[in-house]
Formats: structure tokens, C-alpha cells, sequence
């Protein structure tokens, strides 16, 4: 559920929850262009000093060198680029498959109510990037854990905690994949940043801690909201359980829609952030070099221009050209992956778990505004089970 009204000015002076001054740009045509716009960055030219949009240590304030961002980015994506192929993404949909029918079968065997967060929202996205990484079982929990203090918005020491971690595991990871390479995405990344027989550890390990990152809380939250908004508007939830073809449609409306849950957070969030990396007219006032600029990909998402009745979670509805994987040269590499977690995942559910209800009144859960990726703290549900088979969350 978003803080505030959508603001009419089609950019506004704002202050991030650190406190510092931020631009905020919130219509969806708006915030689109501006998203593929070369004059805007992900780096700045004096990182210590520039505005921050929360005190995260992965996606809080700027990233790179203004000098080499391009080429860095460039070359990231190419290296990634045929590891999240839509035919890798393919061979992956069974494994993703079975993960959700295990996590649902050991959900629905043991006795409700249960927290569906801790039972599948988490542990699914945390799985199939361990899956494709080629995490070893025995360190998925570590794992884990880094994932979810690195995505920590306020307490900036433990979010560069869990990141330094992740890093060193993925660096010891990447040097075992270099003598014994698997079928997985670090192995081939070892193998195409190998030249002269020295791949390039620390950028390997770099890259394989950015995608559990990105890849993990982003579709833990999405999961959360997904279920939440079906257990709260019957009426979607029958019309996808009597025509399952709509899965797909019903993923992109949970992509594109907020969650239902009233949030703490007194400032905007969610925004993609941006440094200008010259002056910049836009929208009446002029967003001088180096400002921060939050791209509102929430209110982008609700602008009734392209969505008609905005706040309706419909199912069906047509097009649905939301935001939320971002838009132009950042839009994200692991979009096809998340849809194929989501629309497994949400199919398994209807089909498994017809019955299931929140056990709590909606306006008892907790939105994880602590988390730059939000989601929930526990999402409990119920479903009706032998007499006597209750037990205590
Ligand atoms: C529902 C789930 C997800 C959502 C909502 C999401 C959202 C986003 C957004 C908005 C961006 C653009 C960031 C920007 O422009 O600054 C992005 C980029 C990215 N995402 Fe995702 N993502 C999801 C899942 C995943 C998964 C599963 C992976 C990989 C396993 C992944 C990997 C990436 C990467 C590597 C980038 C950076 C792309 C670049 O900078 O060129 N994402 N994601």
C-alpha cells in the first residue's frame, strides 16, 4: 500500500530517509524515458559526499566510476548475457518446478496455521539462484542469511557485513569452481573471464554476489505480495482457479501491483536511483549535476494514464506494461527467471492449496520496510486440517 497520494508535479524536491535532498519523478512516461536517458547514472563523481537514497551498502547510494561505468556495464551484461538465455532459462523451469511442489508438499503436510514467508516466499528465490550459481547444499542457509543482511536499509554495518561475506564465500566458491567447473553460471563465467590461465576472481565473485542479491529478496517480496493480494480479493483468486491460463497475466498484475499492508516508511521508497551526470532541464526545474533522481517505479506503475482503475488487482488485465523489472539498458537479466518462479509457484498454489486463507486480518502484517526490496516479516496462512492438527506459529 503506498504512503501518500501519487503527487501531481512531474518531479519533486524530496528527502530520502537518510535525510538528503533527492529528486523524485513519478509518471510512468516520465520515469520510462528517463530510465534509458545516457545523462543519468548509477556512479558519481564524489561517492563520499553524494546523496544517498538509504544507507544500504549494496544499492543505497552510487556505484562505479563515472569514468568506466559504460564499459563496466557493457561488459557485465555480456558476460551474464548467455547464462540467463531464454534456453538456460528453460532447462532451469522443471528444477523450479520440483523445488515448488517440495516446498508446497512439506507446507500442506504439517498442520496449519504456518508462515508461508519462512515456509516458501524465502526459501524458493534462495534455492533456485543457489541451483543456478552452483551453491553447495550444505551452505545455502550462510547464504541466505548474507542475502537478507546485505538488503538491510537501515542498519548500514550489518548490510556491509552480509556483503563483505557473501563476497568472501563467493570468492572461495569461484577459486573451487576454477579446479572442479559444474554446469552452473560461475563455472562459465570462471571459463569467459579466464585469459591466460587467470580468471578474474574478484569480479567473478563480485557478479555471482550482485545476482543471489538482486535475484533473491526482489522475487522473495514479490512472492509475498502475490499471495497476500490473492488471499484478500476472492473474486481474482476464483477467476484464476477456474482458468488457469491466466497465471501469466495474474504474475505481471502481482509485478505491477503494491502490497496491501500499510508501510512506516515516512519517505519515498522504491524508487531506482539515478545521478545526473550533467545538468539536466526536466519538467519545469533544472536537476543539476550530480543531484540524486528517484525513479518512482510504484507510482509509475499506478499512473492511470496506462492503467486504467490503478489500485484494482485484476488479474486479466491487458496490456500490463508495468515497470517494475526496470526499463532500458538496466532492465533486469533475470526477468524471465522470475516469471518463471512466479507463474510456477502461483499455479502449484491454486492447484495444491485451493483452501488457503490468511490467518491473520490483513492489516496484521508486517511490511519489511527495513529491507530495500520490502516483502513481508511473516506471512501467516491456514487451510483446513484434521481436528486437533493446530499448532502455535
Ligand atoms: C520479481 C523479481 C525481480 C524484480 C522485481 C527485479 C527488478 C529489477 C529491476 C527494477 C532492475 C533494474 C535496476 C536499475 O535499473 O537500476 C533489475 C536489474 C537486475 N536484475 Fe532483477 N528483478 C527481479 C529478479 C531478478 C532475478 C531472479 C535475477 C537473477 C537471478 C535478477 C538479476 C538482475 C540483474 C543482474 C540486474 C542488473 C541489470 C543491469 O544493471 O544491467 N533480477 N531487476
Amino acid at each position: 500500500m503506498r504512503a501518500a497520494a501519487r503527487p501531481q508535479a512531474p518531479i519533486q524536491r524530496v528527502r530520502t530517509p537518510t535525510g538528503d535532498p533527492a529528486w523524485l519523478v513519478t509518471g510512468y512516461d516520465d520515469v520510462k524515458a528517463l530510465l534509458s536517458d545516457p545523462r543519468l547514472g548509477r556512479s558519481h563523481p564524489d561517492p563520499d559526499n553524494a546523496a544517498r537514497m538509504s544507507r544500504s551498502a549494496i544499492f543505497g547510494g552510487p556505484i562505479g566510476d563515472p569514468e568506466t561505468e559504460a564499459a563496466e556495464h557493457a561488459r557485465m551484461r555480456r558476460l551474464l548475457a548467455p547464462s540467463f538465455s531464454a534456453r538456460q532459462m528453460n532447462q532451469l523451469r522443471p528444477r523450479v518446478a520440483g523445488l515448488v511442489s517440495e516446498l508446497l508438499g512439506d507446507l500442506m503436510h504439517g498442520s496449519p496455521p504456518a508462515d508461508f514467508h519462512q515456509a516458501v516466499s524465502f526459501p524458493l528465490p534462495a534455492l533456485v539462484i543457489c541451483e543456478l550459481l552452483g551453491v553447495p547444499v550444505a551452505d545455502r542457509d550462510d547464504f541466505r542469511r548474507w542475502s537478507d543482511d546485505a538488503a538491510h536499509n537501515t542498519d548500514t554495518e550489518r548490510s556491509h557485513a552480509g556483503l563483505m561475506q557473501l563476497w568472501q564465500y563467493m570468492g572461495e566458491l569461484v577459486q573451487r569452481k576454477r579446479s572442479e567447473p559444474a554446469d552452473d553460471v560461475i563455472s562459465s563465467l570462471v571459463t569467459s573471464t579466464d585469459q591466460h590461465g587467470s580468471a578474474d576472481v574478484d569480479g567473478v565473485a563480485m557478479l555471482g554476489a550482485g545476482l543471489l542479491f538482486a535475484g533473491h529478496e526482489t522475487t522473495v517480496a514479490a512472492i509475498d505480495r502475490g499471495v497476500t493480494l490473492l488471499l484478500t480479493n476472492a473474486d481474482q483468486r476464483d477467476a484464476l482457479t477456474q482458468n488457469p491460463s491466466l497465471v501469466p497475466a495474474a504474475v505481471e498484475e502481482i509485478l505491477r501491483s503494491s502490497l496491501p499492508v500499510p508501510t512506516t516508511a515516512d519517505a519515498p521508497t522504491g524508487g531506482l536511483p539515478r545521478y545526473a551526470k550533467t545538468d539536466v532541464d526536466f519538467g519545469g526545474v533544472t536537476v543539476a549535476a550530480g543531484d540524486l533522481v528517484l525513479l518512482g517505479l510504484d507510482p509509475a506503475n499506478h499512473d492511470p494514464q496506462h492503467f486504467p482503475d490503478p489500485e484494482r488487482f485484476d488479474v486479466s488485465r491487458t496490456p500490463n506494461p508495468h515497470l517494475s523489472f526496470g526499463h532500458g539498458p538496466r532492465f533486469c537479466i533475470g526477468a524471465p527467471l522470475a516469471r518463471i518462479e512466479l507463474r510456477e509457484l502461483f499455479a502449484a498454489l491454486l492447484d495444491l492449496c485451493p483452501d488457503m486463507t490468511l490467518a491473520v486480518p490483513v492489516g496484521e502484517l508486517h511490511a519489511r520496510d527495513e529491507l530495500l526490496t520490502g516483502g513481508l516479516s511473516a506471512l501467516p496462512v491456514t487451510w483446513p486440517a484434521s481436528p486437533g492438527a493446530t499448532r502455535e506459529l
